[in-house]
């Protein structure tokens, strides 16, 4: 034993416990020297064939592997609960915490010195991250990476959001059921995430810009030698951040939460980061909220990719990745100074990069879009905000007044969207209810609803859609999301009516509900919320818990951290 290490409170001990604690792992065959005080590295692997995106973790985690050996540590890979985005009812979301709480709850239980995190479907990385963060042990990502450009018919097709634009064209009668199905199999073609800048992508994307993974890992295809090769490395530097006890709160500082969310907006990133971010710094201890996401807002659309461009993942690593994004930001005065898991600073990521394409990786002089950033609304109608992605919304309904169409749940919604009869045109609110973390529960990607057919078959793309739900980050359209306080927890949302006027405006950031206060206070003496849909279980632990969508979404008993040692001994 060389070193005090947390694992020697484990394998360190010539007694009882240490006998058993050693003897048990041996029966894997480790010799004796895996337990001669190295630094025991956990590898959290999300690996399941039931989240598709995450299938090839199996094979990177012994990337990892050999790079902890190679650098005299000793690697021990551990499942915990799999997300998969795609598979998960009713959302992948309402099992985020629960991801958390296994990961938190397996590092500190177990005799391990730092640990190396194996996501990338959507909710797997803050998953994560968060139960990392709350047990603060030395810690670095590996993401599953990106899928190989979809491809029919000899044209790119890009995750999710072509699957929303092919679903809205057979319900204009312009593209065939069949031709539709044959879609599938060419849009999802090899391992990996969503290869459009979805959730998954953004989460990568925001995490390299904050520094949690090494540079270039956000968008190396899941199936490129490189990144088996990027995790070699990264098993190797877990070890050295062992040595030298670089911890998550070293590196998820306030200053890399604002360049996670310069990145955000740079990229053309998912709403959700929203959530995850919130939810993150709660557990850092970074005083972080919705405010904070207007930093962004100025910065221009730099990555041309779906679904704010036209591109995909591929051709971003192709062009040069995150390092030319966080270049471009450093070099235009925006970049903050703050450390990585490399140790150093963020600028040693940028350093050097070069674009190889400068139609996928735009300049600050020639972006996609100026302003890209993510707007928070607020209002009578959202006292504690909402939010809208400009990017990947129609200009001319940021600013707009109409009628409101109330849907009072998802099942009234996928009832009615399609009737000949729905009194709507295009210049309508549609406005859905109970779906937020409570309501649903889980906050799901429903927010984009549809646009109703009649309006489809008229040649209508698109219109401005309120509610207390999340949308998919691979999705687009003006929607306006995360409503809160949501309308089970009694916001002002449960009390909309159908013919109410809503006045919307992104530059003003302005949510209001026109209506009186004495209108608005008369319909909340009639309100009670709904029956909850669960009444036992993690559920209902959920339900009674979380916190609304400008706190994160996070269960409320698991805001912080807990860095004690555990001392007490199983047998
Ligand atoms: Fe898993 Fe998109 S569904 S990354
Ligand atoms: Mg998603």
């Amino acid at each position: 034993m060389t070193k005090d290490r947390r694992s020697k409170g484990w394998y360190g001990k010539l007694d009882k416990d240490g006998f058993i604690h050693r003897s048990w792992m041996k029966n894997q065959g480790f010799p004796d020297h895996a337990f001669d005080g190295r630094p025991i590295i956990g590898i959290c692997n999300t690996w399941s064939e039931l989240t598709p995106c995450n299938s090839g973790l199996r094979d990177l985690a012994e990337g990892v592997k050999r790079g902890v050996w190679e650098a005299g540590g000793f690697p021990v890979e551990f499942p915990v609960m799999s997300l998969g985005e795609t598979q998960m009812k009713p959302t992948a979301m309402l099992f985020r915490n629960l991801l958390a709480m296994d990961v938190e709850e397996s590092i500190r239980a177990y005799g391990i010195d730092g640990v190396v995190l194996l996501g990338g479907c959507d909710k797997t990385t803050p998953g994560q991250l968060m139960g990392a963060a709350s047990v603060d042990l030395p810690a670095i990502v590996v993401s599953s990476g990106p899928m190989l450009n979809g491809k029919y018919r000899g044209k790119d097709i890009g995750s999710g959001t072509d699957v929303w634009k092919f679903s809205e064209a057979v319900r204009a009668g312009e593209m065939t059921l069949k031709d539709f199905m044959n879609a599938e199999s060419g849009m999802s073609r090899s391992k990996g995430v969503c290869m459009t800048m979805g959730t998954a992508s953004t989460m990568a994307s925001i995490v390299e810009a904050m520094g949690m993974s090494l540079p270039t890992n956000a968008a190396l295809p899941a199936v490129d030698a490189r990144r088996m090769a990027l995790a070699h490395l990264t098993g190797k530097r877990i070890v050295e951040m062992v040595e030298e006890d670089l911890k998550p709160s070293d590196v998820m500082t306030k200053d890399a939460f604002v360049n996670g969310i310069l990145a955000n907006a740079a990229v053309g990133g998912s709403t959700n980061a929203v959530v995850h971010l919130l939810a993150l710094a709660g557990r850092v201890g970074v005083d972080l909220d919705l405010t904070d996401f207007e930093i962004g807002s100025e910065i221009p659309l730099l990555v041309n990719c779906m679904p704010s461009g036209k591109y995909l993942m591929e051709d971003f690593c192709y062009a040069g990745g995150m390092p030319v994004v966080l270049k471009q930001l450093q070099d235009n005065g925006h970049l903050r100074a703050a450390k990585t898991v490399l140790g150093g600073d963020i600028t040693a990521y940028a350093d050097g990069a070069e674009c190889f394409n400068e139609d996928v990786i735009r300049s600050f002089e020639a972006p996609v879009k100026p302003a890209a950033g993510l707007r928070v609304l607020r209002g009578n109608l959202a006292p504690n905000g909402a939010i809208v992605k400009p990017s990947a919304a129609s200009d001319h309904l940021l600013e707009h007044e109409g009628e409101a169409f109330v849907f009072e749940s998802i099942e009234d919604m996928k009832a009615n969207i399609d009737r000949e009869d729905l009194p709507v045109t295009a210049e309508t609110i549609l406005v859905l209810k109970g779906c937020g973390p409570k309501g649903y529960p889980g906050m799901p990607e429903v927010g984009n609803m549809p646009i109703p057919r009649k309006l489809v078959t008229q040649g209508v793309k698109d219109m401005i859609r309120v509610s207390d739900a999340r949308m998919s980050g691979t999705a687009f359209g003006t929607v306006i999301l995360h409503v809160s306080p949501e309308a089970q927890a009694g916001g002002p949302l449960a009390l909309v009516k159908t013919g109410d006027r809503i006045r919307v405006s992104a530059s003003g950031g302005e949510l209001e509900l026109l209506i009186s206060a004495e209108e608005m206070e008369a319909r909340r003496a009639d309100w009670t919320p709904d029956a909850p849909h669960y009444t036992r279980g993690y559920a209902k632990l959920y339900i009674d818990h979380v916190l609304q969508a400008d706190k994160g979404a996070d269960l409320d008993f698991l805001v912080g951290k807990d860095t004690r040692p555990v001392t007490r001994e199983s047998h």
